[in-house]
């Protein structure tokens, strides 16, 4: 008796100081039954049994002491002690085949001829009282030795799809991508195909459908999306998309895009983002997704409809330009283009050649510097960009991505110079503010690097576009 209360205090005592809940449990399983073997010794020492239950007691009492003593080993064995978490190699399922299976050798060594009776007429009544349970159990074994899959694993189990979060006796619980927790029985996996996601590399393809029109020459809607994915974070950057022509269809050519993705939880979110930078980049570059026509009807495929009122607002809120005619104001219009990016597409990237400026129409956009995420400047309608290199024919001096949706008034080079020589006091504003721009950027490069500022001097660098332009250089 003395021996049950000393091991019910200790294993209480351990339970009190471990972090490990799991462990915890399996403590206070042992606890019960050191109290049960306790309460049992003190039932035959002081009580007044009949003769044969005391003999039934003194038999099977020591399998409780035994159970306790097995359970606790196996568990402070097998456990972190200090990590509340359930250790790999031997998840809970795994722990508690061992401790039954040292068990059932204590029980034949305590009951010896007993043993065999006692099982057997056990076996036969739990045998039909847990058909439905040992099947997931010996399923759930089975799945320990074979490990189709792990915790944390991206899995489809009988039309389920979600992440493997526990595996027990019974079931292996996987929680969807919806967030809910989704308990397959392990007897239902024995029968079933198991997709694992995750195995036997951490890459999977996805791949999207998209149609785009006759007109549009393969190669060159094969360029223009992978153009327009080309930095997409969420494709795997060791296994470079595809895209491939899947079929002639009815109305449109239809493209399959196939990339790869090591984050299987994001593939809806990755989906989502090919479509959309491919719906923007078709929409620059006039390539149409055509839809499904039922009636026969002659179709004219004109330019996107352009709100030019709003556009002439936005070039009257453009100071650059605020000195213009209406008249000056409606030639530079018609020279012009209207292009919509998407939030987070880059308009112009550092370091490629330019040969047009834009004037924000609506959204905000940002320009950074040398790949860092802090802005140098943020744009809004009204504002002017990409003049640097149009007026110089230098490379872009930094990169402008769409903070938000954004609506961009392109003017190209041609045209623009054409103009400008006709309205010098037009180039030299836009000369001005070049020139503010790019000491701006030399100081922001200089505090980055922390290196003294190696500016172009102003006057030089106005000179060269002057130059540039074909203006008369002062
Ligand atoms: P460009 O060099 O053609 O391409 C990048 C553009 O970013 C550049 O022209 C400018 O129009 C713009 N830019 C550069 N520095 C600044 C700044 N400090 N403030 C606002 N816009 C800038």
């Amino acid at each position: 008796m003395l021996i049950g209360l000393g091991l019910l205090l200790a294993s209480l005592v351990a339970r009190a100081t471990i972090k490990n809940r799991h462990l915890g449990g399996k403590l206070l399983v042992s606890a019960t039954f050191f109290g049960l073997y306790a309460a049992a010794a003190l039932v035959l020492q002081y009580g007044d049994l009949a003769a044969d239950l005391q003999a039934q007691i003194t038999a099977f009492h020591p399998l409780l002491l035994a159970f306790g003593l097995i359970n606790i080993s196996v568990a402070l064995a097998l456990n972190p002690w200090r990590e509340d978490r359930l250790p790999d190699r031997f998840p809970n399922i795994v722990q508690d085949a061992i401790t039954a299976a040292l068990f059932a050798i204590a029980a034949m060594l305590v009951l010896r001829d007993r043993f065999l009776a006692a099982t057997a007429a056990g076996a036969v009544v739990l045998g039909f009282a847990l058909q439905d349970t040992l099947g997931n159990l010996i399923a759930g074994l089975a799945i320990q030795v074979e490990k189709p899959f792990r915790i944390g694993h991206w899995v489809n189990l009988g039309g389920h799809e979600g992440q493997v979060s526990e595996i027990t006796w019974r079931a292996t619980k996987i929680r969807t991508k919806a967030g809910n927790f989704v308990i397959v029985p392990n007897s239902v996996l024995a029968k079933d195909t198991i997709t694992n996601y995750s195995e036997p590399t951490s890459h999977t393809r996805i791949e999207l459908h998209i149609g785009a029109s006759y007109d549009s020459p393969p190669n060159e809607v094969r360029a223009t999306i992978l153009e327009a994915i080309r930095d997409e974070p969420l494709i795997a950057r060791d296994r470079p998309p595809e895209v491939l022509v899947a079929d002639f269809a009815a109305y449109a050519i239809t493209y399959v895009i196939r990339v790869w993705t090591t984050d299987f939880g994001a593939d809806q979110r990755l989906a989502d983002r090919v479509r959309t930078a491919v719906y923007y980049a078709f929409r620059r570059r006039g390539i149409s997704i055509p839809y499904p026509i039922q009636v026969e009807f002659q179709r004219e495929w004109a330019e996107p409809v352009v709100d030019r009122s709003a556009l002439d607002a936005a070039m009257r809120g453009a100071h650059l330009f605020a000195a213009l005619t209406d008249h000056q104001r409606t030639e530079l219009l018609q020279r012009a283009r209207c292009a919509l990016y998407g939030a987070g597409e880059t308009i112009v990237r550092q370091g490629e050649p330019g040969s047009s400026m834009f004037v924000m129409a609506r959204g905000e956009a940002l320009v950074t510097l040398d790949r860092s995420p802090e802005p140098v400047a943020r744009l809004g309608a009204g504002d002017v960009f990409g003049e640097m290199s149009l007026l110089t024919g230098d490379p872009r001096s930094a990169t402008v991505s769409a903070a938000t949706d954004c609506e961009v008034i392109e003017i190209a080079a041609a045209g623009f110079r054409g103009f400008l020589m006709a309205e010098p006091a037009v180039a030299d504003a836009i000369c001005a503010a070049a020139e503010k721009r790019r000491a701006e950027l030399d100081e922001h490069r200089a505090v980055r690097t922390d290196r003294a500022l190696a500016s172009e001097p102003a006057r030089s660098l106005i000179s060269r576009m002057r130059q540039f332009l074909g203006l008369s250089v002062r």
